[in-house]
């Protein structure tokens, strides 16, 4: 490791340990060392996905509400598939030394993530201090419209075909009204999606963030991407915000706006390091 590349580091223990509240915020790179695939570009999902490539269908393509009606099998095939996946995967060692800087301050903490594989809640934090601003496919709303309330996938099983990538009936049904359910995510043009848990754990992060107006955040953004924003965009508008600072952690975008710390590398490493330079730890 170079010299240049451990001041940096340092700095960025420092300006953590210097807080009084912190904000983790994760996109799907902070998956990866946990064995979880991002979805970087269509040639990244396809090899994650090898069945869609022969489909010619991307992320984009099968992130779309439309399926639900026309091909349930195929839908639930993509989203059942990630299910399983999220459901059998440990969280990394990095989300546990997250925690421990995170249960240290005084200002307390919170997570913001677009990611929707439940991963933050399997590591330990608690439901409340959580925004997944693209929902959970840990829950489940009706796919035919009742508008019946949000609720926890809870034990469904969904058996997925590995080599063509179909979901085999029965599938997930709404608890409300016994038709097909959907996950609690939003895909692209999702006019469907029912927002109001996400919008109630938004409610939370905002009171939050009221209630610390005093004191100094440190925000750690880890594997947040730049093709749906949404992560990196909070993290940037709150700089403006006084005594708030940015520690961008980033395997290839690393780019921070000008005063901030951007550090590439993997999510587990880059957390290792500063746990080690982290004063009085
Ligand atoms: N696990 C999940 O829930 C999951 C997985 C894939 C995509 N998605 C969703 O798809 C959308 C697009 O996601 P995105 O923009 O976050 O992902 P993306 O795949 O576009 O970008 C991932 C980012 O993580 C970085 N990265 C890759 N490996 C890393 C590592 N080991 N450590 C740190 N950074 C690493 C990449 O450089 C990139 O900037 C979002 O809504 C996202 O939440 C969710
Ligand atoms: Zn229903």
């Amino acid at each position: 490791m170079n010299r240049e590349w451990d001041d940096k580091i340092r700095e960025a223990a420092a300006l953590i340990a210097a807080a009084e509240a912190l904000l983790v915020s994760a996109g799907a790179g902070m998956g990866v060392d946990s064995g979880l695939p991002d979805f970087r570009g269509s040639q990244g999902f396809w090899n994650a996905y090898p069945p869609y490539r022969e489909l010619g269908l991307d992320f984009y393509d099968l992130a779309n509400p439309e399926w639900f009606a026309s091909d349930p099998e195929l839908a639930w095939g993509f989203y059942g598939h990630r299910l399983n996946l999220y459901r059998q995967t440990r969280p990394h060692p990095g989300f546990e030394l997250l925690r421990q800087w995170s249960a240290a301050k005084p200002g307390g903490y919170f997570i913001f993530t677009s990611n929707v594989d439940g991963q933050f809640q399997k590591a330990g934090f608690p439901e409340e201090r959580i925004h997944e601003c693209h929902g959970s496919i840990l829950h489940l709303q009706c796919a035919a419209g009742c508008r019946g309330p949000v609720c926890p996938v809870g034990d469904r099983a969904v058996d997925v075909e590995p080599k063509t990538m179909r979901a085999r009936p029965p599938l997930p049904d709404c608890p409300a009204c016994g038709r097909l359910a959907r996950p609690n995510v939003l895909m692209f043009g999702d006019g469907y999606w029912q927002p109001q848990r996400s919008q109630q754990q938004a409610r939370r992060l905002r009171d939050w963030l009221e209630a610390i107006e005093n004191k100094k955040l440190a925000i750690i953004e880890c594997g947040a991407g730049t093709a749906v924003p949404s992560v990196r965009r909070l993290s940037e508008q709150l700089l403006a915000r006084p005594g708030t600072a940015l520690v961008r952690i980033n395997a290839r975008e690393a780019d921070v706006p000008s005063g901030q710390i951007g550090l590439a590398g993997g999510a587990l490493a880059v957390l290792e390091r500063i746990d080690e330079l982290i004063p009085g730890r």
